[in-house]
């Protein structure tokens, strides 16, 4: 089965051409970030319009880069939520009529169900049952996945998402939108042993997570200094070891919890380098196996929509036809 795949809900208008027999055929981004850059972070208004202009565009682009004629396509996936509303509708409305116009299902797809199965994109994906950490701009999930549709939350953010504090612990040392990366280029020039940041909720069972209090904690470490490049880089670099050090603690007691072998890191926050050694180092120590997308795949894209959205088509888990477009969902 062919899908076409449409994601829309924050500022990346993506889409992607999924084969279940060939696998990805193409899949097309553009990125807003310049557009917002100006106001430090996404203006929804801006985010819904720029969507509406470049959506059909890119569909276009995408059929042609595939040479596929658009009889051959046998369904339509969407991001349906969790989003921007606005930014959410425009993907799910022209999802919708082109599925229609074309007479194939549409489907509406979980963000978040897109990047837990984004690693099963690559050449060697896992098999089911594992566990799966989930760190995205809006959301820090662990969930055991015992396959498509069976996801069971066993821990999550009780505040800020692990790359909401990277975003606003950068907007405070000065760095701009979108800050993660820009905080993780900046904490490979600072000193590991200067600060020791909290590793918060980790002294006590359980697998949720908080890390407002990281940011906090940076603003006055930062208040009581002159502020210098040298500062910020050893604010983020201990910022960085905290956030990282807390997913790998919990990480490490999901797995032994459940007695899974293997774990599946994915959302925007996996790109990150530094997590992804020391996930790697915990994994081998616990004899388990690690599995990230590709970094392209790690931050939101219309390849995991399709792939999602062709698995839950042929399972035959999806809704009739109405527009759906959830600002909260839960998994
Ligand atoms: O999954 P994503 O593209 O969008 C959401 O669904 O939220 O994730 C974006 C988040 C942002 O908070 C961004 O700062 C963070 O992922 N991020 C990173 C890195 N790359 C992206 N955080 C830390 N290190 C990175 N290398
Ligand atoms: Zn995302």
């Amino acid at each position: 089965m062919l899908v076409l795949g449409i994601e829309t809900s924050c500022d990346e208008t993506a889409v992607a051409l999924y084969d279940s027999s060939k696998g990805l055929l193409a899949h097309q981004l553009y990125s807003q970030v310049d557009e917002h850059a100006a106001y430090g972070g996404v203006v929804p208004e801006i985010a819904s319009r720029d969507h509406l202009r470049k959506l059909l565009p890119l569909v276009r682009e995408v059929l042609a880069t595939a040479g596929v004629q658009r009889a051959a396509i046998g369904g339509i996936a969407y991001t349906a939520g969790p989003g921007l509303i606005g930014a959410l509708l425009v993907g799910a409305a022209v999802a919708r009529s082109l599925a229609w116009a074309w007479g194939v299902p549409a489907v509406a797809v979980h963000h978040m169900e897109g990047h837990l199965l984004a690693p099963l994109l690559e050449p060697e994906p896992p098999e089911f049952p594992f566990v799966a950490l989930l760190v995205s701009g809006g959301h820090t999930l662990l969930v055991e996945v015992r396959g498509i549709g069976s996801y069971h939350v066993l821990g999550e953010s009780l505040d800020d998402a692990a790359g909401e504090a990277f975003d606003k612990t950068a907007k405070l040392l000065g760095l701009g939108y979108p800050g993660g990366p820009a905080l993780a280029r900046l904490a490979e020039k600072g000193r590991a042993e200067r600060f020791h940041f909290p590793r918060p909720m980790t002294d006590r069972p359980g697998l949720d997570f908080s890390f407002s209090g990281l940011k906090t904690h940076a603003l006055n470490v930062l208040a009581a200094l002159p502020g210098t490049p040298q500062d910020k880089a050893d604010i983020a670099c201990a910022f960085q070891a905290a956030v990282v050090d807390t997913l790998v603690l919990k990480c490490r007691r999901a797995l032994r919890e459940t007695g899974l072998g293997r774990l599946v890191v994915a959302g925007g926050v996996s790109a990150n380098q530094a997590m992804r050694k020391e996930l790697h180092a915990m994994a081998e120590s616990e004899r388990c196996r690690v599995y990230f997308p590709r970094p392209e795949f790690c931050t939101d894209n219309g390849a995991m929509i399709a792939f999602a959205g062709c698995r839950r088509l042929l399972a035959g888990q999806f809704e009739p036809s109405v527009i759906e477009a959830k600002a909260r969902w839960a998994m």
